[in-house]
């Protein structure tokens, strides 16, 4: 592993469906060239400082992997025997830890848990065999993780550097119902075109994750802020110094000078994003107001106006189609100069809006087949794109 400091090595960034374009904009920006974006991830090649940086900086990555092997097995045996090739001193000690997750997409294999359990089996062998020693298995809390992703007879050997998911960013304590993930949010004010320039607004704010990671774009602040740890700093490699360095390059951006603005009707709600912006350190840098949005209205000036309203599937609405036809309404009524962002996942609902969508992107929340929608409210002349209700497909 001392070799990866100065060597340049692949590493796969994974992210969700529909992301991987904003993930490789992102890892682009990390200084790196060499971009391959391939389904829900991204891979590149870089240093040990530009794996520090993935993990810290990318708003839009889920995990940071390193590739570390890839051969051909087409049963338990070549499975065993590929694993056992890899020389595993060069990553662990006897004294550390592990966990194996699997991958699985094959015809040749079918149970992911066996084939875990074979990998661990390969793994403590080798140790066993040659120094009488074996790593221990911890599934929740490994010095190392090592994950398996088997495509057909095609078997690659990754390890995880970012231990717990990158969305779980460090500043929620307690959940929403229906929260956006983290991740998601980041990535959904990216296609927006959400960089910082004008005012930002969320009329159905819940727990504030599109204006805590509204924010943390608009200040520079990175994601990886406010997170205890990382997987690679249980790594034999791991260079304090310079994770320190990439995370001091950083640069916050005191030149925001519009404003982040949330609301809810919901004073549960706005508790849990008070808490979250409090965790974050932007209190003081984003408004809540307790407002329905029947009666909030954004700040003049234009900018991005962006929701998630409840579409029926955690949070349980009476009339949604009336809710959605009022959201369109306040958006012709009071958000002029604004570009308006609707995630959602009802189809049927959305129609309600009554404008007409001049973009819409497909994509998952979770399982659920969602849609993107953006609206031009125009600035002065309260103009919008209309159509007719309940006249537009998916
Ligand atoms: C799906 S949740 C939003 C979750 C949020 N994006 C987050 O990450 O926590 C929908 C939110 O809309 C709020 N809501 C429902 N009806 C509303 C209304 N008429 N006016 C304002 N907020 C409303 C709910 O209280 C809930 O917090």
């Amino acid at each position: 592993m001392e070799e990866m400091l100065e060597k340049r090595f692949y590493m796969v960034a994974k992210t969700f469906q529909g992301l991987e374009e904003v993930l490789a904009l992102e890892i682009r920006e990390l200084g790196v060239q060499d971009i391959q974006i391939l389904i829900r991830a991204v891979r590149f090649e870089g240093y040990l400082k530009t794996l520090y940086a993935a993990n810290y900086r990318l708003r839009t990555a889920l995990k940071v992997l390193v590739e570390v092997d890839a051969f051909t097995a087409k049963n338990d045996f070549d499975l065993y025997n590929g694993i056992q090739k890899i020389d595993w001193t060069r990553y662990l000690e006897p004294s550390m830890s592990i966990a194996v997750e699997c991958v699985l997409s094959s015809d040749y294999f079918s149970h992911s848990q066996f084939i875990a359990q074979r990998t661990k089996d390969a793994v403590v062998d080798q140790f066993r065999d040659r120094f009488r020693k074996r790593p221990n298995v911890d599934r929740e809390n490994p010095d190392l993780r090592i994950s398996l992703h088997i495509q057909d007879a095609k078997v690659n050997v990754l390890l995880d550097s970012s231990g717990a998911s990158l969305h779980k960013r460090g500043y929620r304590s307690a959940l929403h119902m229906a929260p956006v993930n983290e991740v998601l949010a980041a990535g959904l004010l990216m296609l927006a075109g959400w960089k910082g320039k004008g005012n930002l607004v969320d009329p159905m704010c819940g727990s504030g994750t599109f204006l805590i990671e509204g924010a943390l774009i608009a200040y520079q602040i990175p994601p990886g802020m406010f997170r205890k740890s990382f997987g690679f700093e249980r790594w034999m490699n791991y260079d304090e110094d310079l994770f320190t360095d990439v995370a001091e390059s950083c640069d916050e951006n005191g030149a925001f000078n519009h404003k982040i603005i949330g609301s809810d009707k919901s004073g549960k709600s706005l508790l849990l994003a008070r808490d979250g912006l409090h965790r974050a350190f932007l209190d003081k840098k984003v408004e809540l107001v307790q407002s329905p949005i029947e009666e909030f209205v954004p700040p003049t000036g234009g900018g991005i106006a962006i929701m998630n309203p409840p579409y029926n599937e955690r949070l349980k609405i009476g009339n949604l189609t009336g809710l959605y036809r009022t959201i369109g309404d306040r958006l012709k009524q009071h958000y002029s100069g604004y570009q308006a962002w609707i995630f959602s996942g009802n189809p049927d609902a959305m129609k309600a809006v009554g404008l007409h969508p001049t973009k819409r992107i497909p994509l998952l929340n979770g399982s659920i087949e969602c849609s993107f929608r953006r609206y031009d409210v125009y600035a002065g002349s309260r103009k919008v794109k209309y159509q007719t209700r309940n006249n537009s497909s998916r």
